[in-house]
C-alpha cells in the first residue's frame, strides 16, 4: 500500500516538474536546424529528431535536455537571421 502511494505521490510530483519545466521553454525559441540544412533535410518527425538527439540513444548530433517536449520544430525551425 505505501509503495503505492509513494509512486502516486512521485507521478504527480514529475507531472508538476515537467509541466513547469515546459512552461520555462515557451516562447523561448532553440537554435535553428535552419543552421544545419544538409543533415535536417526533408525531417519534420518528431521521432526522427530524437532518432538523432535522444540523449539516451548514442545521438549522433548534440543531445537535447527535453526529448520528452512534442512538436520540436515549432521552436527549432526559425529562419535564420
Ligand atoms: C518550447 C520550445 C522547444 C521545443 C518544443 C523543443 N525545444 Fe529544443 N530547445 C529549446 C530551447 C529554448 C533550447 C536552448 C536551451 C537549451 O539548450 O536547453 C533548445 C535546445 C535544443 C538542443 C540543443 C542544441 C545545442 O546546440 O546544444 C537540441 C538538440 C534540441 N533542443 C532538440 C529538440 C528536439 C529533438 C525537440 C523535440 C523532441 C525539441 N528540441 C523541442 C526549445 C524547444
Ligand atoms: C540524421 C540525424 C539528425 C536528424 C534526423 C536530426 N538532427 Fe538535428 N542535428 C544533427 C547533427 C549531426 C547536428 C549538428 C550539426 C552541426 O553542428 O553542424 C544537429 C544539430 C541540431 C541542432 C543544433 C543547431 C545549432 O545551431 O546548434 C538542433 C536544435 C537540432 N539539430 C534539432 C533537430 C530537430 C528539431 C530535428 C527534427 C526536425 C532534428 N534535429 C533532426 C543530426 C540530426
Amino acid at each position: 500500500m505505501k509503495t503505492v502511494k509513494r509512486i502516486i505521490i512521485c507521478s504527480i510530483a514529475l507531472t508538476v516538474l515537467g509541466g513547469c519545466a515546459y512552461r520555462h521553454y515557451l516562447g523561448m525559441h532553440g537554435p535553428s536546424v535552419r543552421n544545419a540544412p544538409d543533415v535536417h533535410e526533408g525531417v519534420t518527425e518528431d521521432a526522427e529528431c530524437l532518432g538523432c538527439h535522444h540523449p539516451d540513444r548514442n545521438p549522433t548530433g548534440p543531445p537535447t535536455s527535453h526529448p520528452q517536449f512534442t512538436g520540436c520544430l515549432k521552436c527549432h525551425s526559425d529562419p535564420l537571421k
